[in-house]
């Protein structure tokens, strides 16, 4: 391999047959007499067509570049040569960062000799290993195409704000799966909202028996082994459900407010009493109106119960997955959309509150296509108040523009998976911690099952994987009428 050009931060970078270089794979360019590296990620491999690229090639061709003109010269010993160079190709690679004393830098400020450097491929381990992308808590995310390990570390997406984006059906679920079972191996809690109802089986494997992760799988159906009690409920979860949720304008909030105090205090609050406190308010017949149709949607999600008893199992769960770690799976397959966003805010309010009373240290959110349920103002407050508390949050989904930009902005991991089309590459890139050119170089032409994992768990190395399989029962197939045509 010859250095070609430098432009900016982009190497050109001209390829012989013999020596294969792939999108993705990382090379490291020495100039011995400055004894520094250049660390550079192939980001595009194209023909080596320009003349500019002929000609050098032609001047240091691999045998000395013995004169062309003559009588001695036999014609037809041009010919491997020519071959050769027509089959040469450009590497477009990206400058990563400059080694100097096994020291990185993010800088690429100087030149490497064209002459004298020397260029050979990084193996991915060799790459980590100087990255120092370690630590004592390693979750394997799947192979890489040198069959080496991707390994990261759990400690990595502790405090982070992550997003899990690609195609349909190209392992999303999957890799938050994997990420999930590991961070319960580590004692973590983490809470996903399940749309699909894929998540219940994590702790049986592929044959349905239990795995070690059984007993810390906890799945709450709303308004099947998941209710509340009005009483156990906090005054102002009540109110963000009504005026978020539900849309309860000011004055009625107001009026519900001053109802739920005065029941409270006379110890009587449950659904029947509350039920009947708004028929007989004495009040204007819009506001009355409107607390009444609530109420309605309240009774309607069957999610409320006057029956204590069966209202403790989110703090159960919460409890148990306090200090042995545990997934609690907020199942919201059957719900309705006003009821996902009454159990959603529910779920948000009890988690902000029992962190900020310190029964937990912090959760790992996962929200699968978290625009179906989160509503406006939770998409801010995730990355500021929340995160403060202790939540910290994966987004999963297959519509990237559905996530709101601060979140991108603000993303400190990406595992991208493929993208054909352009528009959602655009939204991609607007992740603060990515580069334009390599998501839409790299993620456009990513296999099923592989991961363009970009961000702070490869200290901004960006790397292709292949996600390992899990021995998970998995539920998340698409359901198909004619399944053997597709197999
Ligand atoms: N790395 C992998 N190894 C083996 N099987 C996998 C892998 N990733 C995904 N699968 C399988 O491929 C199928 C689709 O994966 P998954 O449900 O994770 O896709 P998805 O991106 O979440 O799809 P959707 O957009 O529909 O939610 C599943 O049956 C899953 O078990
Ligand atoms: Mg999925």
């Amino acid at each position: 391999m010859k250095l070609y050009k430098k432009e900016g931060n982009i190497l050109q970078i001209i390829s012989f047959p013999t020596e294969s270089a792939e999108k993705g794979d990382y090379l490291l360019v020495e100039d011995a007499d400055a004894a520094k590296a250049l660390i550079a990620q192939v980001i595009d491999v194209q023909f080596a067509a320009v003349p500019g690229v002929l000609e050098e090639l032609l001047r240091t061709l691999p045998d000395g570049g013995e004169p062309l003109q003559g009588e001695d010269i036999d014609p037809m010993e041009i010919a491997p040569h020519i071959t050769y160079i027509q089959d040469a190709s450009l590497l477009i690679c990206k400058i990563r960062a400059t080694l100097e004393n096994e020291m990185l830098s993010p800088s690429s400020s100087w030149l490497p000799s064209r002459s004298q450097s020397t260029i050979k491929k990084l193996s991915i381990p060799m790459l980590m290993k100087l990255a120092k992308v370690d630590g004592k808590l390693p979750i394997i995310l799947g192979g890489t195409k040198d069959s080496s390990l991707l390994t990261i570390d759990a400690s990595s997406i502790d405090g982070t704000l992550n997003i899990i984006t690609g195609k349909k059906g190209c392992g999303k679920s999957h890799l938050s799966k994997l990420l999930m079972v590991n961070l319960v191996g580590y004692k973590a809690t983490v809470v996903i909202f399940d749309l699909n109802g894929e998540y219940s089986s994590l702790g049986l494997t592929n044959d349905g028996k239990r795995n070690m992760y059984y007993d810390k799988i906890h799945t709450l159906i709303p308004s099947q082994n998941f209710k509340v009690a009005l009483e156990q409920l906090p005054l102002n979860t009540v109110m963000g459900i009504l005026v978020n949720a539900l849309h309860l304008p000011g004055t009625s909030a107001r009026e519900f407010r001053r109802l739920w105090k005065m029941l409270k205090e006379q110890g009587k609050l449950n659904m029947q009493n509350l039920g009947e406190a708004i028929r007989d308010l004495n009040c204007n017949q819009h506001v009355r109106d409107a607390l009444a149709s609530r109420f309605h949607s309240f009774a309607n999600s069957g999610f409320f119960t006057d029956c204590p008893g069966e209202a403790t199992l989110l703090d159960e769960s919460l409890f148990k997955a306090k200090d042995a770690g545990g997934a609690i799976i907020v199942n919201l397959k059957n719900t309705s959309n006003i009821d996902r966003q009454i159990v959603v805010e529910y779920v948000l309010g009890k988690l902000v509150d029992s962190l900020s009373n310190w029964k937990l240290k912090a959760v790992f959110l996962f929200a699968e296509e978290a625009h179906l349920y989160l509503r406006e103002t939770y998409w801010d407050d995730i990355v500021t108040r929340m995160r403060h508390y202790g939540i910290f949050t994966t987004f999963i989904t297959n519509q990237p523009d559905t996530i709101q930009d601060t979140i991108y902005r603000q993303a400190d991991n990406i595992f991208l998976f493929n993208f054909t089309n352009e528009h959602d590459l655009d939204v991609v890139s607007r992740a603060a911690r990515v580069d334009a050119e390599t998501v839409r170089s790299i993620a456009r032409d990513l296999p099923p099952h592989h991961c363009l994992t970009l961000g702070k768990v490869v200290r901004d190395f960006p790397i292709v994987a292949r996600v390992r399989a899990l021995d998970i029962k998995t539920m998340g197939e698409t359901r198909l009428f004619f399944p053997t045509l597709n197999s």
